[in-house]
C-alpha cells in the first residue's frame, strides 16, 4: 500500500467507526480494524481524529464572466482554496457562449481549466444560454462525453424565458441528463429594482429590498411546476427562501424528483447583514433571508429535505465589489466560501446540530450520487482516495490571510470554529497539511460523469 491512516474514526454516509484504511494508487484498497500488518510506505495516525471522504461542492464559479469582471479565482486558485478546505472535487458552472454546442463549451472549459492547472478534481456543468439553430439537440452529445447536468438562469441577461427552460427539461427526459435551476422572478425584481432607484434607494440593503422572499418563493413553485408537469427530475441550486424549501417538501412528499441545494452563507447570515457597513461584500443572488428562511432552512437540513450543500463560490476582489458603494446594482453578484463549506458543516456536526454522518451525506455523498461522480462521495473499496483528517479539538478562526483563494476578503472573517480539517488527500495524493496547500498546479482532472437510467 501507498498509505495507510490508522486508528481513525471513519465517517461514512451511514455511520462512524474505528478502523484503519489504506491507499493503492490512488484508490481505497482496504478498510479494517486492524492493517498493522500491511508493508505500507506512509503511515498516518489519526488517533482522536475523524477520517471522512472529501467534500464535492457541486456550485462554483471559477474564472467566471460575471457584473462587468470575471470571478477572482481561476481553476487553480478555486481549487487550491477547496483543497484546504477538505473539498476535493468543484464543480463549475460554466456558460455556453452564443452559437456554441453544449459540447463545445465543456470542451472549452476544460481547456481553460486544464490551462488554470487545477488543483483537484473538477466536474462542469453547462449553462444553457442559446437554444437557437438546433444547439439544444446537441445534449446528447455533451452526455455522452461526460456532462451529465445543464442548468437555466431564470434570471440575469442571459437567462431562459420559461418556454426555453420547458425545453430543457424536455430534451433532458430524452438524454437522461439532470437540470439544475437559478430560481428568481426576473421580471418582478427588475421591476421593484427600477423603482427603488427612482426613490434613490441604492444601498446594498435594496439588493436585498429588489428581489426578496417571494420574488425566490414563485420562481421555486413555477420550476418545480414545469417539473412536474414533465415528471422531469430537477435540481434546484442555491435555496434561500421558506416558500421554496416548503414547495420542495411538498414536491418530494408527491413523489417528485426535486432536489434542493442550500449554501452555508443561507445558513449562517440572514438579511441584515445588507445593512453593515460592508454589506455590498455579502451581495449575492438570490440574496440572503429572513430568520424565518433560515430557520426553514436548517429544519429541512435536519429533516433531510436539503440534499445537498454546495457554495456558489464566486468571489470578486474588493475593488470591483466596491464599484457598487453607492449603487447596488454595479456591485458584481457573489461571494468567496468554497473553502469555508466543510469547515462550517462539521463544525455544526461537531456542536450537534447535525450528525457527523448527516454532514458527509449532503456534504459528498448525495452530490456524488445525484450528479453521477460513481468513482467519489464515500469511503468505500474501490472508490477513489479523496479523504480528510478532521480534528474536532482543533480552534480555528478564518481569517482573510490564513485562506487560500486569490480573494482579497471573506464574508467569513472572524468566523471561529470548533474542529478543522488538518490534512486532505486528492486520489492518495496529500495536498493539504495543517495550514499548508501541498498540492500540484495541475493535478486536477477532469470527471466525466454517468447519465441518469
Ligand atoms: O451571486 C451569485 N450567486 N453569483 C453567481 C451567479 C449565480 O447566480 O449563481
Ligand atoms: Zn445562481
Ligand atoms: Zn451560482
Amino acid at each position: 500500500m501507498d498509505l495507510l491512516i490508522r486508528n481513525g474514526t471513519i465517517v461514512t454516509e451511514k455511520e462512524m467507526f474505528r478502523a484503519d484504511l489504506g491507499v493503492k494508487d490512488g484508490k481505497i484498497v482496504a478498510i479494517a480494524e486492524d492493517l498493522s500488518g500491511v508493508p505500507c510506505d506512509h503511515v498516518v495516525d489519526a488517533t482522536g481524529k475523524l477520517v471522512l471522504p472529501g467534500a464535492i461542492d457541486a456550485h462554483t464559479h471559477l474564472a467566471f464572466p460575471f457584473g462587468g469582471t470575471v470571478s477572482s479565482d481561476d481553476f487553480f486558485a478555486g481549487t487550491r482554496a477547496a483543497a484546504c478546505g477538505g473539498t476535493t472535487t468543484v464543480f463549475d458552472y460554466s456558460g455556453q457562449a452564443k452559437g456554441e454546442t453544449l459540447l463545445e463549451t465543456a470542451k472549452r472549459r476544460e481547456a481553460e481549466a486544464n490551462e488554470d492547472g487545477p488543483a483537484v478534481d473538477y466536474a462542469l456543468h453547462v449553462g444553457i444560454t442559446d437554444l437557437s439553430n438546433g444547439l439544444l439537440d446537441t445534449m446528447q452529445e455533451a452526455v455522452d462525453y461526460g456532462i451529465s447536468s445543464f442548468k437555466v438562469y431564470m434570471v440575469y441577461d442571459f437567462g431562459v424565458k420559461d418556454g426555453d427552460f420547458y425545453q430543457v427539461l424536455q430534451k433532458s427526459k430524452e438524454t437522461g441528463a439532470l437540470i439544475c435551476v437559478h430560481a428568481e422572478n426576473k421580471e418582478v425584481l427588475s421591476t421593484l429594482t427600477d423603482q427603488l432607484v427612482a426613490e434613490g434607494k441604492l444601498s446594498a440593503w435594496y439588493h436585498y429590498v429588489s428581489r426578496p422572499e417571494f420574488v425566490a418563493g414563485e420562481a421555486d413553485r413555477r420550476a418545480i411546476a414545469w417539473a412536474r408537469s414533465l415528471n422531469a427530475p430537477l435540481y434546484i441550486v442555491h435555496m434561500s427562501d421558506k416558500e421554496g424549501v416548503e414547495a420542495v417538501t411538498q414536491a418530494k412528499d408527491e413523489g417528485l424528483e426535486i432536489y434542493m441545494e442550500t449554501c452555508p452563507h443561507y445558513l449562517h447570515f440572514t438579511r441584515d447583514v445588507f445593512k453593515r457597513e460592508d454589506g455590498r461584500n455579502f451581495v449575492c443572488s438570490p440574496p440572503m433571508k429572513g430568520q424565518e428562511s433560515q430557520d426553514a432552512l436548517w429544519e429541512a437540513v435536519k429533516r433531510g429535505d436539503v440534499d445537498t450543500i454546495a457554495t456558489d463560490h464566486c468571489p470578486f476582489m474588493q475593488s470591483e465589489k466596491d464599484w457598487g458603494k453607492d449603487d447596488f446594482r454595479k456591485i458584481p453578484n457573489g461571494c468567496a466560501g468554497v473553502e469555508n463549506m466543510y469547515p462550517y458543516m462539521l463544525s455544526k456536526a461537531n456542536e450537534g446540530v447535525i450528525s457527523f454522518p448527516r454532514a458527509v451525506e449532503i456534504c459528498s455523498f448525495n452530490p456524488a450520487k445525484i450528479f453521477g461522480c460513481t468513482q467519489k462521495g464515500s469511503l468505500a473499496v474501490g472508490k477513489d482516495a479523496d479523504i480528510v483528517i478532521y480534528d474536532p479539538n482543533k480552534d480555528f478562526t478564518v481569517h482573510q490571510e490564513n485562506m487560500h483563494s486569490d480573494s482579497d476578503h471573506t464574508i467569513w472573517e472572524g468566523l471561529e470554529l470548533h474542529g478543522y480539517p488538518v490534512q486532505t488527500y486528492s486520489r492518495g495524493r496529500l495536498v493539504y497539511d495543517n495550514g499548508e496547500f501541498v498540492g500540484e498546479r495541475g493535478w486536477g482532472k477532469l470527471i466525466k460523469r454517468a447519465a441518469r437510467k
